[in-house]
């Protein structure tokens, strides 16, 4: 389904733009269609600059990112909203998601007016409310404003609500290190279940051992920029290989 070859992203650091920082550094791998992907690895090592490319945000120096075998990394603004149903993302914060002038109900509308995807007033309502309901936060919340909600319940509604346009690939960058253990679970659960409900695929990002292992049937683990090492999660985690790997379980026990 989604198919990333020898991926390059760069970026100049420094006062003077005088250094350059390979971000992403040749990287490939493949999400079949149903299976959830993680990429682990330690903090800068290239992880959200990866989905940031995948999601159009940010453009690749070279390589390549195919999805059911069509380029994205060259393709043309309108062309690409309308890959963007498909392709969906929940970020690390979730207060970061929603637009913080909206309020809980306007944010959970947005995507449902922006794909046209109720005919009236009342089935708009009813799909938020259907929102609301699905992850337990109560429907007089929604003329609350983001921050006035918790963090749990926030990044749960940002959860359904890039699910309510059903997309086919779900990119989940770091979606639980923000929240308490308890809330964690909670957030996995759900990502769990809605990927068994919808049959979607998941690119989740972490650098949490623990996370990858409860989630993912295939990890990527990255450090540098590079992938050192890929394979099924009981592999990389029972029998891992490269010595970055073996550096990442020892350092979690
Ligand atoms: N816009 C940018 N300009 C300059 N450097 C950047 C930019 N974005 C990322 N970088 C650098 O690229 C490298 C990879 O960053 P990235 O955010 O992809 O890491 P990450 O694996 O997601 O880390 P974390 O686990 O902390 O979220 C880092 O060295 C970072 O400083
Ligand atoms: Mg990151």
């Amino acid at each position: 389904m989604l198919e990333v070859t020898n991926l390059c992203k760069s970026f100049e650091s420094g006062f003077w733009r005088n250094k350059k920082v390979n971000a992403v550094d040749d990287i490939s791998f493949q999400i079949c269609e149903g299976e959830i992907f993680g990429l682990i690895g330690g903090s800068g090592c290239g992880k959200t600059t990866t989905s940031r490319m995948i999601m159009g945000f940010l453009k690749p120096d070279s390589g390549s990112i195919r999805y059911n075998g069509r380029e994205l990394s060259t393709m043309k603004k309108n062309e690409w909203l309308k890959m963007r149903r498909d392709i969906q993302i929940v970020f690390q914060n979730p207060q970061m998601t929603f637009n913080p002038r909206s309020t809980v109900y306007n944010c959970c509308a947005e995507p449902i007016r922006l794909f046209h995807l109720a005919k009236s007033r009342e089935e708009e309502r009813s799909r938020v409310y259907e929102m609301l309901d699905s992850v337990g936060v109560s429907r007089d919340q929604s003329n609350k404003y983001p921050h006035e909600i918790s963090g749990g319940q926030a990044q749960r509604l940002s959860i359904v609500r890039a699910l309510s346009v059903n997309p086919k690939l779900l990119i989940c960058d770091e979606p639980t290190s923000m929240l308490d253990v308890s809330v964690q679970a909670q957030v996995i659960a759900l990502i769990k279940e809605k990927q068994m409900e919808k049959g979607i695929s998941i690119l989740y990002v972490s650098h949490d051992l623990d996370v990858i292992k409860a989630v993912c049937q295939r990890v990527a683990v990255m450090n540098n920029g590079k992938i050192v090492e890929m394979g099924s999660a009981d592999e990389i985690f029972n029998r891992p290989k490269h010595s970055y790997t073996q550096q990442l379980m020892s350092s979690a026990i």
